[in-house]
């Protein structure tokens, strides 16, 4: 059943500007949208207010905005206001939803608020209806997860709760499975046998952007290798599903074969200058950056190092997974590039970030009388061939609404996540220094970790 009401939590802070509103405006373009948008928050707007805060966000994402599907949206939009802990709060809401049957309430409010909120909706018997929407974090640790986790079910069931990872509404994420398994080249080479190693990236140019009081609290660990990277390890390494049902399990599954990761094979790393910015505890030892090695315990990988690394202020934004397959066996043609004898191994360089796609590096013969090859780069650009996609807090919002759920995460992928982190959280030793606008400390390149292969040699 369709929701007949959008109830958003936390609609005056930073997740709504940047992300929810632009995603509500873009269904109501595409003629998505339909239902009235309730804004929820401890400050006191009038509904004037977040209209106008819903166009300049929408600005921002969309300077060329279109009247009347802003009109719609703005039509739709208006603020119920109130302390979360308060129960006059959700008596008010109760009266706004007077009539929806199917509400669809997003939780972007901050962890320390959470529980109240939720309990709040069960005792004015909103839970009974709707369903909801949880974003990460999704607690600090595994125990505090499972807290999180028990919390929403005591109100909701389970079939209405939905965990959301935006990486898994993004249509270059969810690509990854159309590569491997809708194409006939990859599946065969997918392993240990021809896979050297896995190298994902997720790089950004930015700092902490004004968040420094959310993120010192967390650290690239918690905000995105637990959740983000690892989603997309999953999808590398998982086991091809039966069905497009089995996908969820075959997800849980590479996870559960996913070793514990270690702070001996970890790189932790701070930029210079983040000590200083508001937010940000003295003497912080939140890390930055994160370079860390995986090991995935299956036949198929057992041996192939994944090594994962996540970072703010390096010299890039990317969103990079590179497979690294083994050298050609053969001793027909010297590398020109390699510098060691055979040619280097060919890498599938895959985009999932802005500028999407694949590049396959090949070898091809040098010019000249010798037996020589050479790497040449084939790019190819998805975004020249597919055109503009939706954004994927669109397309998760638009799921919530319908009750699409596979999209979403399965609370046992979040235990798995967890596990696997574990080691890492809030270790004793402070993260190495590094300079904004390079690729992270030096130390890394000991994990294996190579200078950005395509981006940093055009
Ligand atoms: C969020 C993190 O989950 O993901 C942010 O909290 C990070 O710190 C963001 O910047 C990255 O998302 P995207 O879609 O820009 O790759």
């Amino acid at each position: 059943t369709r929701a007949d009401t959008v109830v958003i939590f936390g609609i005056t802070g930073d997740l709504a500007f940047k992300k929810l509103l632009p995603a509500l405006y873009h269904l109501a373009l595409r003629g998505g949208l339909g239902v009235p948008v309730v804004g929820v928050a401890r400050s006191r707007w009038e509904d004037g207010r977040l209209v106008a805060t819903a166009r300049k966000a929408v600005e921002e994402v969309r300077p060329d905005v279109d009247e009347p599907a802003f009109e719609e949206l703005a039509g739709r939009l208006s603020m119920v206001s109130g302390d979360y802990a308060d129960e006059g709060l959700y008596r008010r809401l109760a009266e706004r939803l007077e009539g929806a049957e199917h509400p669809v309430f997003y939780l972007a409010v901050p962890p320390a608020v959470f529980g109240d909120a939720v309990d709040g909706l069960r005792a004015a018997g909103l839970a009974d209806r709707g369903r909801v929407v949880v974003e990460k974090p999704f607690g600090y640790d595994a125990s505090s997860s499972r807290a999180l986790d028990d919390k929403l079910r005591s109100a909701f069931p389970a079939e209405r709760i939905l965990r959301m990872d935006h990486y898994l509404g993004k249509e270059p994420v969810e690509g990854l499975l159309a590569l491997r398994f809708a194409n006939a080249f990859f599946e065969p080479m997918w392993n240990r046998e021809h896979i050297a190693k896995v190298e994902i990236t997720l790089a950004e140019k930015f700092g902490t952007q004004g968040r420094a009081g959310f993120y010192d609290a967390a650290g690239a660990v918690r905000d995105v290798l637990q959740n983000h990277a690892l989603q997309i390890a999953a999808l590398i390494a998982m086991e091809p599903p039966a069905t497009a049902e089995q996908v969820q399990e075959a997800r849980v599954d590479a996870l559960r074969h996913m070793r514990p990761l270690s702070l001996d094979t970890t790189v932790r790393g701070q930029y210079l200058g983040y000590q200083d910015e508001p937010g940000v505890a003295p003497g912080s030892t939140t890390e930055t950056y994160v370079a860390t090695r995986l090991s995935v315990d299956t036949a198929r990988w057992r041996g192939v190092p994944f090594v994962l690394r996540a970072g703010k202020n390096l010299r890039e934004n990317a969103t990079d997974v590179v497979i690294g397959l083994r050298r050609p066996t053969g001793a027909l043609f010297a590398g020109a590039d390699s510098g060691s004898g055979s040619p280097e191994g060919n890498q599938l360089h895959l985009r999932l970030g802005r500028d999407d796609g694949l590049t396959f590096s090949l070898q091809v013969k040098s010019p000249g009388p010798d037996a020589v090859s050479r790497t040449v780069r084939v790019p190819l650009d998805l975004e020249t061939v597919l055109g503009p996609r939706q954004e994927a807090y669109e397309r998760l919002l638009d799921d919530a609404m319908r009750g699409r759920s596979d999209r979403f995460v399965d609370p046992r992928v979040i235990e798995e996540q967890w596990r696997i982190v574990g080691p890492l959280l809030d270790p004793e030793q402070a993260p190495l220094p590094y300079e904004p606008g390079g690729w992270g400390p030096a130390e890394a390149e000991r994990l294996g970790v190579d200078a950005h292969p395509e981006r940093s040699a055009p």
